[in-house]
């Protein structure tokens, strides 16, 4: 597929606006503002069927169609938090063509009549954010932001935004509430943002790689952009594949493109050629895969129907190697640091977890752990503000289904089941 969202991302200065523009970049901005009334944007973004890359898929034209007609100020957010484990591609773009992203804000920003929009980006992003700014400033000295822009009446200003390390904060809801200056709680939807969000007012959230889609889109077409992936979920996709694999990194290929593909020939297959184990499809909160289900193609709809998500496609690959109880520890550990402790099944529960699964590994589990583990998902799922409970369930469940037999194991023996199958040096490459 020729690229698309990572087409600049091999050319000297891509950051830069000279480099943006001399590519076609600021076309479509300028067409939205010479040619399209904002409802006639929404329209076209909801034809192409692009759905939202930030974990859930849901379907940007629709959402933004929701911003109801009330007099009070809209806002545009762009969720550039990105903190699920697994998951990279919001920063290569982010810090290989920023540009890209801001087109695509100012273009959703238009489409829901927003004159100020936000990028709220992960705190450890300290050299993207000098970037971001840069670019801000570019687009301003070319007249492509601020007042009366390109003399067309509109006005909108981008502010910057930056998180201070909490995963949760990446949660839309949190997200809101930390920008408004309090503590990063979620809320209860609905209200969903898109009728009331940052100060109460109507307020789209998009992933950054979603705003980077539509100038493509404005650009080529709803017909271009759905020839690309499949019928439900079109566009190209980035896919973060880490973990076990010989050429890690972010690929860029066309929504529904065969997970084995992604792995054996873009990822290079699995070092030191050991087996597949296991696979996480879309960031660590995502049910896990073993071997014999990966057969899958990476679309929403497809991993869905293996009994996972596409989530934010950041794909973890384990080989034979792996401990999947230390892996699930591993795991815990994270979510155990981030819950934000507003709820009790989750403040509570999701540590405890971690504290079994850590005793388990250090040869101290007892025989109920493992009906306790299930026990405790139960009491978490679906019983709380925000889907991070769910998100935290998620992997402990999955492991333990699909490798009962690892923690069994480790319960009666003691120690790993895993026996590692290093071989020799001729074999590891
Ligand atoms: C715990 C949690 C963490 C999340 N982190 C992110 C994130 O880092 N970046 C992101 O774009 N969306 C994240 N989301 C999803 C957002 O809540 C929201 O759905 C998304 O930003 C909407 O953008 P989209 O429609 O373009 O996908 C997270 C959701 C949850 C439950
Ligand atoms: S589920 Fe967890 S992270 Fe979400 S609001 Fe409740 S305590 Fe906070």
């Amino acid at each position: 597929m020729e690229k698309i969202l990572t087409k600049n991302i091999e050319t000297e200065n891509s950051h830069r606006i000279s480099v943006y523009m001399e590519s076609g970049g600021y076309e479509a901005w300028k067409k939205v503002l010479k040619e399209m009334s904002p409802e006639e944007v929404t329209d076209i973004v909801k034809e192409s069927g692009l759905r939202g890359r930030g974990g859930a898929g849901f379907p940007a034209g629709l959402k933004w169609s929701f911003v109801p007609k009330v007099d009070k100020p809209k806002y545009l957010v762009c969720n550039a938090d990105e903190s699920e484990p697994g998951t990279f591609k919001d920063r290569l773009l982010l810090e290989k063509d920023p540009h890209m992203m801001l087109e695509g804000i100012v273009i959703a920003s238009y489409a829901i009549k927003a004159n100020t929009a936000f990028v709220y980006i992960r705190g450890e992003f300290a050299n993207q954010t000098v970037l971001l700014l840069e670019a801000i400033q570019e687009m301003k000295e070319k007249g492509l932001l601020g007042k009366n822009i390109l003399s067309s009446g509109y006005d909108l200003e981008i502010l910057v935004t930056r998180g201070a390390g909490a995963y949760i904060c990446g949660e839309e809801t949190a997200l809101l509430t930390s920008l408004e200056g309090k503590r990063g709680y979620p809320k209860i939807k609905p209200p969903f943002p898109a009728v009331e969000g940052y100060l109460r007012s109507p307020t789209i959230v998009n992933n950054v790689e979603t705003l980077c889609c539509v100038p493509h889109i404005i650009n080529n077409g709803t017909d271009w952009f759905k020839s690309i992936g499949t019928e439900k979920s079109s566009g190209p996709k980035l896919y973060c594949v880490s973990g076990h694999v010989r050429n890690p990194g972010v690929f860029e290929l066309p929504m529904g493109v065969p997970l084995k593909e992604l792995i054996f020939d873009h990822a290079g297959g699995i070092l030191h050629n050991r087996k597949l184990k296991a696979v996480i499809p879309g960031g660590s909160s995502t049910p896990v895969l073993t071997e014999s289900e990966i057969d899958i193609n990476m679309d929403f709809d497809s991993v869905a129907a293996a009994g996972s998500m596409l989530g934010s496609a950041g794909i973890i690959v384990m080989d034979e190697n792996t401990d999947m109880v230390d892996a699930c520890y591993n795991l815990s550990k994270f979510y155990a640091h981030e819950t934000c402790g507003q709820c009790t099944p989750c403040r509570e529960g999701v540590p405890w977890m971690k504290t079994i699964l850590g005793r388990i590994t250090n040869g101290k589990g007892r025989n109920r752990d493992i009906n306790l583990l299930l026990d405790i998902c139960k009491s978490i799922e679906k019983r709380t503000i925000c889907p991070f409970g769910d998100a935290a369930v998620a992997p402990v469940k999955s492991y333990i289904e699909k490798f009962r037999e690892e923690f069994d194991y480790y319960i009666e023996h003691k120690k790993s089941m895993i026996q590692k199958n290093v071989k020799s040096l001729d074999a590891v490459n």
